[in-house]
């Protein structure tokens, strides 16, 4: 299996994701938000660009759905939720439907509708997630990593690393991959630390968020693996 890391949405080209299959990493913390949101139950995720654009779809859709997700790293105004995976309890999302809108993660995802498939990682479905990949045997995988303001961050790529490290057969195809590995194995057992080194975890520590920095940096802990899927514009359960 070919692997290729996008350590920056900058990387995107429509062209290079025909055929292939995509994981958007968003450690911090929106994909780790919506794999949370998937173990406790929502029934579906749709991810738009902006807080506008979630309120407005909301108005149209009966029964209402969730509102969740941030801007500028806080709950958007008029929304249910924010963007801690924490606040995704089973109370709040089992059962129902979400609109989902962040800075960075969401708007990721809605640029690589070309892929032919798209995952939603993180450290929490690291492990589940190589699994599937590694039954599946796609030919081509691409990570690409949300980052910040399409800059690159620390934490998504080591995330992307640490999953690539556990699928048996990936064979790096570029130096993205070969670097989203070495930076794994550098931090290996140092999740904690690197969230506090890196720019975002140390936003997110410096305004209240410790905890979803802790909780982020679990490993291997849940089984799900959300699927964007394109033609219908929801994030649902992947089939295994
Ligand atoms: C994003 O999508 O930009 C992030 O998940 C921001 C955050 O930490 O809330």
């Amino acid at each position: 299996m070919k692997i290729s890391v996008f350590l920056s949405p900058v990387e995107i080209e429509a062209d290079r994701l025909a055929g292939t299959w995509v994981v958007v990493v968003d450690v911090l913390r929106a994909t780790s938000t919506v794999v949370t949101a998937f173990h406790h139950g929502v029934a579906s995720v749709r991810p738009v660009a902006n807080a506008h654009d979630a309120r407005e779809l909301a108005k149209m859709w009966h029964p209402r759905p969730i509102l969740g997700g941030e801007e500028g790293g806080f709950r958007a105004e008029g929304f249910d939720l924010g963007n801690s995976p924490l606040e995704y309890t089973p109370e709040a999302v089992s059962g129902r439907r979400l609109i989902f809108s962040t800075t960075n993660g969401t708007r990721t995802l809605l640029k690589v509708r070309q892929a032919e498939r798209v995952f939603l990682g993180a450290f929490l479905n690291a492990r589940a997630l190589a699994e599937f990949l590694e039954k599946q045997q796609p030919e081509r995988v691409i990570f690409v990593c949300a980052g910040r303001h399409g800059h690159f961050s620390l934490e998504d790529a080591i995330s992307s690393g640490y999953i690539i490290r556990q699928i048996q057969s990936a064979d790096s195809a570029d130096d993205g991959a070969a670097a989203a590995q070495a930076l794994a194995e550098k931090f290996a057992e140092k999740e904690s630390d690197f969230f506090q080194q890196s720019f975002h975890g140390r936003f997110l520590a410096s305004h209240g968020f410790e905890a979803d920095l802790r909780f982020c940096a679990q490993k291997n802990v849940f089984g799900e693996i959300p699927e964007f899927v394109v033609e219908t514009g929801e994030i649902v359960l992947a089939r295994l």
